[in-house]
């Protein structure tokens, strides 16, 4: 199509010519062949042509890389609809080839444009194609994904640090059950030791009677109901540890007398051996409800350890004091011996896993075993002091969980 044709199609006022020209966006009027009926300013200062030059001419003339399958089908439709469509801009697509100033961070040499394509006149078959600067924006979503990628990347690091911790957490956990488990047993031994030798005893008068043929009926009774008896003792003990190790999964009112009670059948075998004095002083009515043998281990664990410290001490009075009081929301455990105290250098140590001072008689899990049971599992608070050759253990828990 000639110039002059394609000029006289498209008649425009001054006026409008100069608000055309004013505007902030690439104008551009086409007929449904692709060929140019108005090239605006805009375009004139970005592309450097002219529209004197640009006139006539098909638009993919100007520009190669067009698609010009693509724009047409899009010319099409906009006419033949009479609705705006679009030629997306995508980061290596973009309609008109413009080289964009090379600002710093910039991911774009070229400018990423937004094009609509205005059906103008029918008539004629003309639409507008007005260009819009987009490589702000794509310069910005570019960051932003770049960003995202980023965090998504450090986020997947955190996971998998993360999935780590509780890896080692678990093994520790593992580890503590394990080390309370041997615990246990060495408390059964000390359990077992008297009414096993009772048996021993019981068994050994028998014999001894069957030799010198004295051993009568009704004596043969007393001793195997005593055995019996004994024995019945054994299995009740084991039957009684076994099911205060396991770990509770519901809470229930608890009579703290009651555990206090407990933790001492446990451990008075031990604690007569050493001469210790255990003294509790608390309100025989006071419950609470939690996990009783989550609670029970750690106060076994901190009386075990009073124990534990008092074996290589000569000191006269040995003693062990429980004291429990009670306030609105909350009870308070304390847990005294005089057994010489923690060295204040290694104070801030002992809740750490496998921090012992025993060499082969610790684990160093009993203490962190108490931490993560009492703030985890109880909700509660634990803290050790040491003072007057002396420690000191103090349990905050919630009355309720
Ligand atoms: N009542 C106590 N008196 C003196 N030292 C204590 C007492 N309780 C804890 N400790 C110190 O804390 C350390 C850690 O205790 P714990 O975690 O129970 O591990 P373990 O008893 O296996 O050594 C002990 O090795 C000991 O040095
Ligand atoms: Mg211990």
């Amino acid at each position: 199509m000639a110039q002059n044709e394609a000029q006289h199609n498209f008649r425009t006022t001054s006026l409008e010519k100069k608000i055309v020209s004013a505007i902030d966006n690439g104008i551009i009027i086409l007929d449904s062949d692709l060929v140019i009926h108005h090239y605006n300013k805009w375009m004139e200062i970005h592309t450097h042509i002219k529209e004197k030059d640009a006139l006539g001419k098909k638009l993919t003339e100007l520009f190669d890389t067009i698609k010009e399958k693509t724009l047409l089908r899009k010319v099409k439709t906009a006419l033949r609809m009479q609705t705006p469509t679009f030629y997306t801009a995508t980061t290596s697509h973009y309609l008109i080839p413009i080289k964009t100033n090379q600002i710093k961070n910039s991911f774009f040499s070229y400018m990423q444009q937004d094009v609509s394509i205005v059906p103008f006149d029918a008539q004629n078959q003309l639409v507008v194609l007005i260009l819009t600067d987009q490589t702000n924006m794509a310069n910005i979503n570019a960051l932003l994904n770049a960003h995202v990628a980023k965090i998504k990347e450090l986020n997947e690091q955190l996971m998998r640090e993360k999935e780590l911790t509780e890896m080692q957490h678990k093994q520790l956990l593992a580890n503590s059950r394990s080390a309370a488990m041997g615990e246990m047993i060495s408390m059964i031994a000390h359990q077992w030791r008297q009414p096993l030798s009772l048996i021993t005893t019981l068994l050994t008068n028998i014999k001894i009677k069957k030799e010198l043929q004295t051993l009568d009926e009704a004596n043969m009774e007393s001793s195997l109901g005593k055995i019996e008896n004994t024995v019945k003792y054994l299995s009740d003990t084991i039957n009684d540890f076994r099911d205060y190790f396991k770990p509770n999964k519901v809470k229930s009112d608890l009579k703290l007398s009651e555990l206090f009670n407990k933790s001492i059948f446990f451990l008075k075998d031990e604690m007569n051996q050493y001469n210790i004095e255990y003294t509790i002083n608390i309100d025989k009515q006071l419950s609470i409800k939690t996990y009783k043998n989550e609670l029970l281990q750690s106060i076994i664990n901190i009386i075990k350890n009073s124990i534990d410290a008092f074996k290589n001490s000569d000191i006269e009075d040995k003693k062990i004091e429980v004291s429990i009081q009670e306030f609105t929301y909350h009870i308070s455990i304390i847990i005294e011996d005089n057994a010489g105290g923690i060295d204040e250098s290694i104070l801030e140590k002992i809740f750490e896993p496998y921090f012992s001072t025993k060499n082969k008689n610790g684990t160093g899990l009993g203490l962190y075993m108490c931490k993560v049971i009492i703030y985890e599992h109880l909700h509660g608070e634990i803290s050790i002091t040491s003072e007057n050759n002396g420690t000191k253990v103090a349990i905050k828990l919630p009355k309720k969980i």
